[in-house]
């Protein structure tokens, strides 16, 4: 025997994205591949465009191979989506093609898991794992509901989630009750890890700095936490307000829109547009509040467990998977979707109570090292694909238990 036959091949997983923007399914697959044991798994990555992503993962040392998708279907927003628009574009046939494309590589890459971080992804490796038998684990980072994408492709996608895929992933207790899922679908909630660092340094500003990180776009709360700043200025003139991030997705119009809006509120001298910045977690931690402002369920709410760890006090909108991350009174406060009054009443409340601002700070960085930081959501997911790789996707992994862990939380 030959000793190389000794050593067992170590499975290659395939992460495939139709994107390489940095959305937030596309950071955390960053930070996932980062963290992800390579004595156990040799990674591949493969996305359907060049961009900030592919090249952040180069760098990192991962393989990482553009095989670009045709732009009208990369292009194709998901909440725009409709069979129409399919037909118009030729999608259907495009997305075939490149599926075979994707095949080929499967098979002579010798791939032996899919995993898909996009609905796009999951589609398309979900057609390549019938055309090469290799299995195919979903990983779902968006709530599958009609308030959040049309009414048709929530109902379709929900019914491939049960057919497509050996394995289906979600980021939050809320994303995989959206999907609703039968009790024998093999399943799992993973909450999304960050890489640990340590907490930011104490700030000193006069009359305190909030900051709200995403990109822009309506559904993401920009406008609310503009008319909640509007408010808060007038019980505490000194205080200053960041919109951290840029419109990535076509959505340069609702810039302008905010950029109005702030202009309209007088709001010029104490609100700072910083655009898409490469330094986020520096620009968090010089924030004493951070503040999350979706007006839909946020699936899960990446930005939030990035304040936390840098022990800051969040302010956030109850929906989606955010109240299993922010625990009301303990970690920051919750506030009603799309409320700026009572936004404002919550950002003046830790602003006139520093003491209490700085203890939830500190709970909530002790609860993102206990449950969001890569260290601990990692390993779930390398336990679900050795799992899927021994063909066991569903032994062992009632929902019920795995909903009770999680919530346990
Ligand atoms: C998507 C979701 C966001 C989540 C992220 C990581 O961007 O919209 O809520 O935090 O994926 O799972």
């Amino acid at each position: 025997m030959r000793s190389h036959d000794l050593i067992p091949r170590i499975p290659t997983v395939l992460f495939f994205d139709h994107t390489a923007k940095l959305g937030g399914a596309e950071i955390a697959l960053f930070h996932l591949l980062q963290y992800l044991d390579k004595q156990k798994f040799n990674p591949v990555a493969v996305l359907g465009e060049p961009g900030a992503l592919a090249d952040k993962l180069s760098e990192s040392g991962i393989e990482t191979h553009i095989i670009a998708i045709d732009a009208t279907v990369n292009q194709a927003r998901k909440d725009a989506l409709g069979a129409r628009s399919l037909l118009k574009f030729g999608a259907v046939g495009k997305t075939l093609k490149y599926c075979m494309r994707l095949s080929r590589f499967i098979n002579s890459r010798r791939v032996d898991l899919i995993h898909t971080n996009s609905l796009k992804a999951d589609i398309i490796g979900g057609v390549c794992s019938r055309l090469t038998g290799v299995p195919v684990v979903w990983h779902v980072h968006d709530r599958i509901d009609a308030d959040y994408l049309p009414k048709t492709v929530a109902r379709l996608f929900r019914l491939l989630c049960r057919i497509m895929p050996d394995f289906v992933v979600a980021n939050s207790i809320a994303t995989l009750k959206s999907i609703s899922l039968p009790d024998s679908s093999p399943c799992a909630v993973v909450y999304e890890g960050v890489l640990a660092r340590d907490a930011a340094q104490e700030n000193n500003h006069d009359g305190g700095l909030v900051g709200l990180v995403g990109r822009l776009s309506r559904w993401k709360g920009q406008h609310v936490f503009l008319e909640a700043a509007a408010q808060v200025r007038q019980q505490f003139p000194n205080t200053k307000f960041q919109i951290i991030g840029s419109a990535m997705f076509g959505e340069e119009s609702y810039e302008q829109e905010i950029r109005a809006l702030s202009r309209s509120l007088a709001l010029d001298d104490c609100v700072e547009f910083t655009g898409f910045r490469n330094d986020v977690p520096r620009l968090v931690d010089k924030l004493d509040i951070l503040v999350h402002a979706s007006t839909t369920g946020e699936p899960f709410g990446q930005v939030i467990t990035e304040g936390m760890l840098a022990a800051k006090p969040v302010i956030a909108t109850r929906g989606g998977g955010v109240p299993e991350i922010v625990q009301h009174g303990s970690t920051g406060l919750l506030v009603p979707m799309g409320d700026a009054d009572a936004m404002a009443e919550a950002i003046c409340a830790l602003l006139s109570n520093p003491k209490l601002a700085k203890a939830m700070g500190k709970a909530g960085r002790d609860r993102a090292l206990e449950h969001f930081i890569v260290e601990k959501t990692v390993p779930r997911l390398e336990a679900i694909f050795q799992r899927v790789l021994l063909g066991n996707a569903d032994d062992g992994a009632s929902r019920d238990a795995i909903e009770q862990e999680t919530l346990s939380h």
